[in-house]
């Protein structure tokens, strides 16, 4: 597989609604970051469902490569 696009340098804070479910961007390519816009169609990558427990601040991986998806784990700094 092809490598994702890093669409940010470091991790988008969003306030998660409890209940909800978000689809996070794999592929970096959505213009919707950090969730998916549906423009990875043909980049072989698939978007992360995340559903929230509670309503809180969650961290979402921006650069792509997190070994913790959809979310940021310091990946971004190496
Ligand atoms: Fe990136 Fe859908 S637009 S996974
Ligand atoms: Fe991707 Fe932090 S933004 S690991």
């Amino acid at each position: 597989m092809s490598q994702p696009t890093r669409a940010a340098n470091q991790p988008y804070v969003v306030d998660v609604e409890a209940g909800k479910t978000y689809f996070w961007c794999a592929c970096g390519l959505s213009a919707r970051q950090p969730f998916c816009d549906g423009s990875h169609k043909a980049s072989g990558f698939e978007p992360v469902a995340f559903k929230a427990e509670k309503s809180e601040k969650k961290f979402f991986c921006g650069c792509k490569v997190s070994q913790k998806v959809p979310f940021c784990d310091g990946s971004h700094n190496r």
